[in-house]
């Protein structure tokens, strides 16, 4: 495993797993068996409604709590809810959260980022970010803040690079996390001939092509999988290296094509969207 060292300390696996659209019985079998195969970063949300499920499976897992580095994110319609935190650790069944993230800069962001750095200084949360925040949503935050965020988790993948960003980033300290890293399985993308003749040449999938280029390019990912033999795929990452011309020839792939843009309408909606976050599983 590789890991990057947050603006606080803090070391954080370069690789993990994702749960966006996991039913909690998904959710649980897939991060069980992510854990098996020796993953040790989790990543769920408030919103995907299987903060319980990942629970079950950390503890299923036989791991101690300081073995893996769980991540969440709140919700917009928690983040004037002063209880916000202590419910997303209940439901997690934990003591703290390694990051926690402002899910997206709806509503009173500045509120639910305030929540976040009392619960990082009463020793609850141990890093804070931001997710889906551009680079002048994420300059307000540093304007205001008392703890610095130490991660930016948003849309990253071959077609949407984001290098301007991530100079930004680079300058203020903050680490870039890939969401969509495989594209949310855009078959064109994985398809990519350049992938296919790389993965020839390390004996390895496409997938695993893509993902090893996010993290020698700096990103943390977390694919998402229900998929076993996927889910371990897409850890052995760590046992070979692009070489610079590979690379640039990945770079070249940029195209700025996003597979998701929110809207003022959408983010207003996620204000009012309240998740059923006590009726899971
Ligand atoms: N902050 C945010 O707003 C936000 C938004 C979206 C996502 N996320 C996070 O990012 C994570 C990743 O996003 P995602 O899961 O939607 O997209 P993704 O990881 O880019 O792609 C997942 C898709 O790729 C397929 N796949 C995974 N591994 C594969 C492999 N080795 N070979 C071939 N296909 C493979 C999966 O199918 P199988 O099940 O068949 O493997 C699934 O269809 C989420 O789970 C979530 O934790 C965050």
């Amino acid at each position: 495993m590789e890991y990057a060292t947050l603006n606080n300390g803090i070391k954080m696996p370069m690789a993990g797993i994702g749960t966006f659209l996991l039913t909690p019985d998904e959710a649980e079998a897939s991060v069980l068996s992510a854990l098996q195969c020796g993953y040790r970063l989790i990543d769920t949300a408030n919103a995907y409604v299987n903060e319980k499920a990942v629970g079950r499976a950390m503890k299923r897992s036989g791991l101690k709590r300081e073995e893996i580095f769980l991540e969440t994110k709140l919700w917009p319609s928690f983040y004037e809810q002063g209880d916000a935190v202590e419910k997303t650790l209940q439901r997690l069944d934990t003591d703290y959260i390694d990051l926690l993230l402002i899910h997206q800069p709806a509503g009173n962001y500045v509120a639910g980022y305030r929540l976040m750095e009392k619960a990082y200084k009463e020793g609850k949360v141990k890093a804070i970010g931001l997710s889906n925040f551009n680079e002048k949503q994420i300059q307000e935050i540093l304007d205001i803040c008392e703890v610095k965020p130490a991660v930016l988790q948003t849309e990253v993948h071959p077609y949407s690079q984001e290098k301007k960003l991530k100079e930004f980033l680079d300058k203020e300290g903050i680490v870039i996390q890939a969401w969509y890293p495989l594209g949310h399985g855009d078959k064109a993308l994985q398809q990519e001939p350049l992938f296919t003749e790389l993965g020839k040449k390390y004996g390895k999938s496409n997938a695993q092509v893509i993902l090893r280029w996010h993290i020698q390019d700096g990103n943390i990912v977390i694919p998402g999988s229900k998929n076993p033999a996927h889910i371990k795929d897409n850890f052995d990452l760590f046992d070979f290296a692009l070489t610079d011309d590979e690379m640039a020839k990945i770079t070249a792939l940029d195209k700025q094509k996003r597979y998701y843009t929110s809207t003022p309408e959408m983010l207003k909606k996620y204000v009012e969207m309240v998740p059923p976050v006590d009726e899971q599983k």
